[in-house]
């Protein structure tokens, strides 16, 4: 076997189940899971429908670069949203299909680390899993950027010396963040281009949750818009990962796209032709449709701003809990250790939350996800209601 599996840590939603083992919650209270980041709204049906449509495609293997019509689709949506410099992300090579995030956050490392040379790669902390794993796999050393109040839930890119940056070949972002909803700003992603140009490493910034945003005439920056900003409309060294899942309410289809860099996606191809991972056709299809209306998205982030609304009119009174700067998460402290927290609630309330120590690993002599829990507001409104009352039940019992 190989090795470096070894290295890999047991998934959070695993430590969760062994804490909550043995718990007998309440069965006169519904089970309320806040922990599982999945999306919950109604998936859009014209994009159903064009899966439904499109299944007799399933007769053909697809190409692992996917349909024409469909880096189009991905890549307009992509200059529209971030205000790119027309004709500069040519969908013939600086865009990607890929089967959702996750596996093309993981491939990335595969395909761009180089083992010989003692890599680190450097990612937020608390994060999410797959950036430790990819690395590890990968054969890097992860190297974690706590993420605390004190810097907004940003990484501190002062805090990291010389000798670090020297050894990173690859770093990932996560703006807005799982599961702080922190948004780095254009200034904080232009000096870390410069970083990288100083230091010859590449920036893969997680972008999955750019269109879950309070404001509607505010939406997240991002890493190539950063980019184009200071007039490099090759994207040199950076990428973007873009997803269906969170936008369109559509985890099930596997479906989102890698940008940027045109000789690092030259390469990622490459990779990607041997692993495999070609979308199937009627996913290709309703990705297109899904890609091209922003209706359905717009309706989408209505949904979450009343729930944030409605949730924090509840819990601000009883806990330190603060609006994101966007996502679906909320991040708040506990007054008690975020295991037992979360113990704690599911036995009394019948209402799982995810221990935001499982998030994150210890670093410089802290982990800085303990003392927190993540909250996924992805439930109906009247469910999420419910939940924040029950939490607020059992923080007034403490
Ligand atoms: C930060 C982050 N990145 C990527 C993903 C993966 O999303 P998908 O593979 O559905 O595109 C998730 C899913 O929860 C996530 O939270």
């Amino acid at each position: 076997m190989n090795p470096d599996l070894e290295k890999l840590q047991p998934y959070p939603f695993e430590k969760l189940n062994s804490l909550k083992t043995g718990v007998r919650p309440p069965a006169d209270k519904p089970h309320i899971a806040l922990s599982i980041g999945e999306p919950k709204h109604q998936p859009p049906a014209f994009v159903i429908e064009e899966v439904i449509t499109h299944l007799h495609g399933l007769a053909n293997y697809p190409v692992t670069k996917g349909r024409p019509e469909l880096r189009a689709a991905a890549g307009g949506w992509l200059t529209r949203r971030f205000g790119l410099p027309v004709d500069s992300i040519d969908p013939e090579a600086n865009l990607l299909p890929v089967a959702g995030t996750r596996e093309a956050l993981f491939a990335f490392a595969q395909a761009v680390v180089d083992r010989s040379r003692y890599p680190l790669v450097l990612a937020p902390n608390p994060f999410y899993q797959i950036y430790e794993g990819a690395a590890l796999l990968a054969g890097a050393t992860p190297f974690f950027l706590n993420t605390t109040a004190e810097n907004r839930f940003l990484p501190d890119l002062d805090a990291v010396t010389a000798d670090v940056w020297q050894r990173t070949q690859l770093i990932y972002l996560c703006s807005p963040g799982n599961p702080t909803g922190a948004v780095m700003p254009v200034e904080q992603l232009q000096r870390l281009i410069r970083l990288a140009d100083e230091h010859d490493f590449i920036i893969a910034s997680d972008e999955c949750y750019s269109e879950l945003y309070f404001e509607e005439d505010a939406p997240p920056p991002g890493l190539l818009q950063a980019a184009a900003a200071m007039g490099r409309d090759d994207y040199r060294r950076c990428v973007v990962f873009h997803s269906l899942s969170k936008r369109s309410n559509l985890p099930g289809l596997r479906s989102g796209f890698v940008a940027g860099d045109r000789e690092l996606l030259r390469r990622f191809l490459h990779y990607r032709t041997y692993q495999g991972c070609a979308l199937p056709p009627p996913t290709q299809a309703a990705s297109i449709v899904a890609w091209q209306d922003e209706t359905h998205v717009k309706a989408n982030r209505d949904l979450y701003r009343a729930k944030f609304d409605a949730v924090l009119d509840i819990l601000q009174p009883v806990l330190d809990i603060e609006r994101p700067d966007a996502g679906f998460y909320l991040w708040p402290k506990t007054p008690i250790a975020d295991t037992d927290f979360t113990r704690g609630l599911f036995e009394r309330q019948n209402v799982t939350v995810l221990p935001g120590s499982y998030l994150s690993r210890e670093a410089h002599g802290l982990n800085p996800g303990a003392g927190r829990i993540r909250m996924a507001l992805v439930a109906e409104l009247d469910e999420c209601i419910e939940a924040a009352e029950r939490v607020r039940r059992f923080v007034e019992s403490l």
